[in-house]
């Protein structure tokens, strides 16, 4: 099946009151641990690449792995730009097969964002492309750019309208709380969403898609698993679960997850190595931690977002 765009899943994801899956990919296994829990729950998907995974896996390699994972599902998959820095980097997704682009110019004044973002639109458009935009600031590191939480910001709602209808954009990454990375909340801090922002969101623009970034539970139990087979991660607080779903029932289409795929990969390899010292074929400790994504993704199809047998 050919890529496709986010536009059709995220009208039924709204109207069905559950949200689509984007998850990072950077490398083959990765792609294929994601696909198979998709596959096998029948779930429409989101693979993204970032700035940083274009760099590592390179672009030419991304889409034609993207591209193998949905003829062999027969899903529907959309290929998106995580975080895209600036118009060129669109651009050179748009026209080198991506269907949907996000422009990350939540870091820059209101009026420049909304500049960036309809230059972005504009182009995508001409193009058969979906961009995403983003409003209001996250606190977390990504492509090593390390936002404190101070800097951090909530979505304004009051600006949501003006910024959607003047750039044109198909969905909008808000800032309600969560944040990039493991470390999402203090040791003994009560993690806690601003849904009284994205309530105010959807009054205002009601059936407009709403994206999720930061939305990394972190499994206690692959943290625990990293640290016994060596491995060193401090108290790591991701967002509860529950509070996922409820925002997917929400006016949330779109649930951003790569910190958790990270997190199984390294429990599982870390394992593999403690008990196999002697291996050195990388299938045999990729096969682990390929198997330990799929065991991922497929818990958050089923009690996060609820998009299982929806594809
Ligand atoms: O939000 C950012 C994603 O986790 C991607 O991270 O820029 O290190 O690839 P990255
Ligand atoms: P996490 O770090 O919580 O997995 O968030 C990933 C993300 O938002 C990618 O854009
Ligand atoms: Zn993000």
């Amino acid at each position: 099946m050919p890529l496709v765009t986010t536009k059709k899943m995220f009208e039924d994801a709204y109207k069905g009151g559950y949200a689509v899956g984007a998850f990072n990919v950077n490398n083959m296994e990765i792609i294929q641990g994601i696909t198979q829990a998709a596959k096998k729950l029948n779930a429409p998907v989101i693979l993204q690449c970032s700035a940083g995974a274009r760099k590592y896996a390179s672009h030419e390699y991304l889409v034609a792995m993207v591209k193998a994972a949905a003829d062999q599902t027969g899903l529907p998959i959309a290929l998106h730009l995580d975080h895209g820095p600036d118009f060129e980097t669109c651009k050179s997704c748009i026209d080198g097969g991506f269907t949907s682009v996000m422009i990350d110019g939540s870091h820059l004044p209101y009026e420049e964002n909304v500049a960036l973002t309809k230059q972005v639109v504009d182009y995508a458009h001409a193009h058969g492309c979906v961009v995403e935009g983003e409003l209001g600031q996250l606190a977390g590191i990504e492509d090593d750019v390390n936002v404190s939480a101070e800097d951090a910001s909530f979505t304004d709602p009051d600006q949501v309208y003006d910024f959607v209808t003047r750039t044109g954009v198909d969905s909008l990454a808000i800032a309600i709380g969560t944040s990039h990375g493991a470390y999402k909340f203090k040791p003994g801090q009560k993690p806690q969403l601003r849904f009284d922002i994205l309530k105010a969101v959807e009054e205002k623009l009601p059936g407009f898609p709403i994206v999720l970034h930061g939305a990394s539970s972190v499994n206690q139990d692959d943290v625990k698993t990293i640290n016994e087979f060596g491995g060193q991660m401090p108290d790591a607080i991701g967002i509860p679960e529950d509070m996922l779903r409820q925002a997917a029932s929400m006016a949330v289409c779109k649930i951003n997850v790569d910190s958790d795929i990270r997190i199984a990969m390294t429990a599982a390899i870390r394992k593999h190595f403690t008990e196999n010292p002697t291996h050195f074929d990388p299938r045999q400790y990729l096969t682990p931690a390929r198997n330990a994504i799929e065991g991922v993704v497929s818990h958050k199809i089923e009690t996060v977002l609820g998009c299982g047998g929806k594809a």
